[in-house]
């Protein structure tokens, strides 16, 4: 085993976090549903979600069979939905393509939607303790600045040459203390902004605190820019109801929201009588949206598929989509004009 795997594992077991939830009892199922709500969203956010999602949904065959509006219920407010929907087919395929045992190799857990190497390779060694090198955003931080990488980690050159450093460094004693602990590193030592490197483990053979470079290291990607977008929401009342279509497409697919035209003239020849709200600000990854809510109550309205109760909404609706709410909620307990 190398120095440097020696060294993380030898600090995972005294630094190391060992009560996350998903660490306590883990299993395959466990660790790969945790790995995936961890893709794009922060330890502290996930925790509450993944136990929700324990309790709701505690085996592959229950996530298999759970009903669509119920999964996405349980993911309202973590974005990138796609998680959600992959995470379901996977487990459904895991139930036909694999008689409900999950797959034990990396190529076997590749074929799963939403899994790809760095996922599988945590699979392997946090669940079945298999050496298996991971690279996420974190580990790439460490290894960049602890080879001096300089290049820009996001050039697919640079991520071959990642992969590389990452399988040279594997435990063959303790796969999961070892993944846990670069990730643990990562994520609390070698952090973007002020690494704590006095506190590493590594720092004495590390290229970037040798050539005092953690501020260099990983270069920096040119910031992709969101573009700007606006969208006109009318929120349809009926009496206390609340219309809502479920979206099958574009941003927010298999959540709920009130009826959205791209247009503010298009939404004014259906609905006359609209009462514009205040505008806001929504970011996504790639999209700058300004929000433009309006309210229009109606007695019908074909194009609605879902009415429910404005005091218990209970479909999974976009956070972009609650300060919509909100204001409708302050409107209607000013009791103002609103038709
Ligand atoms: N980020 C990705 N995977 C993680 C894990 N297992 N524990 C903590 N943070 C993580």
């Amino acid at each position: 085993m190398s120095e440097f795997a020696k060294q993380v594992v030898k600090w995972q077991k005294q630094h190391g976090r060992h009560n996350l939830p998903w660490q306590i009892n883990r299993s395959p199922y466990s660790v790969w549903v945790s790995e995936v709500m961890l893709q794009q969203t922060q330890v502290q956010t996930v925790i509450p979600y993944y136990q929700r999602f324990m309790t709701t949904c505690p085996t592959v065959d229950s996530l298999a069979q759970l009903d669509i509006d119920t999964l996405m219920q349980l993911w309202q407010g973590l974005g990138y939905y796609s998680r959600a929907r992959n995470l379901q087919k996977a487990a459904q395929m895991v139930m036909t393509d694999y008689n409900g045992v999950f797959p034990n190799t990396r190529e076997d857990l590749m074929t799963l939607p939403g899994i790809g190497r760095s996922t599988a390779a945590a699979i392997m060694s946090l669940a079945y303790q298999v050496p298996d090198a991971i690279l996420d955003g974190n580990v790439k931080r460490v290894l960049c600045r602890y080879h001096g990488v300089k290049s820009n980690p996001k050039d697919k050159y640079t991520i071959e040459r990642l992969w590389a450093h990452a399988e040279e460094h594997l435990s063959s004693d303790d796969p999961q203390a070892y993944t846990q602990g670069i990730m643990d590193l990562g994520a609390n030592i070698c952090k973007r902004s002020k690494p704590v490197c006095s506190l590493c483990p590594l720092h004495e053979s590390c290229y970037a605190h040798e050539h005092q470079m953690t501020h260099d290291i990983p270069a920096k990607s040119p910031k992709v820019k969101a573009k700007p977008k606006d969208l006109f929401v009318i929120m349809c009342l009926k009496d206390t109801q609340l219309g809502l279509v479920r979206r099958s497409q574009s941003i927010w697919a298999g959540l709920y929201t009130p009826l959205i035209y791209d247009n503010h003239n298009l939404l004014l020849q259906d609905f006359p009588q609209a009462k514009a709200l205040a505008k806001y600000q929504h970011k996504l990854t790639h999209l700058n949206l300004t929000i433009y809510p309006f309210v229009a109550t109606v007695k019908s309205c074909d194009k609605i598929t879902h009415w429910q109760d404005i005091s218990d909404i209970t479909a999974a609706i976009p956070t972009g989509m609650i300060p919509a709410i909100k204001q409708l909620y302050a409107c209607i307990q000013e009791d103002n004009d609103i038709s």
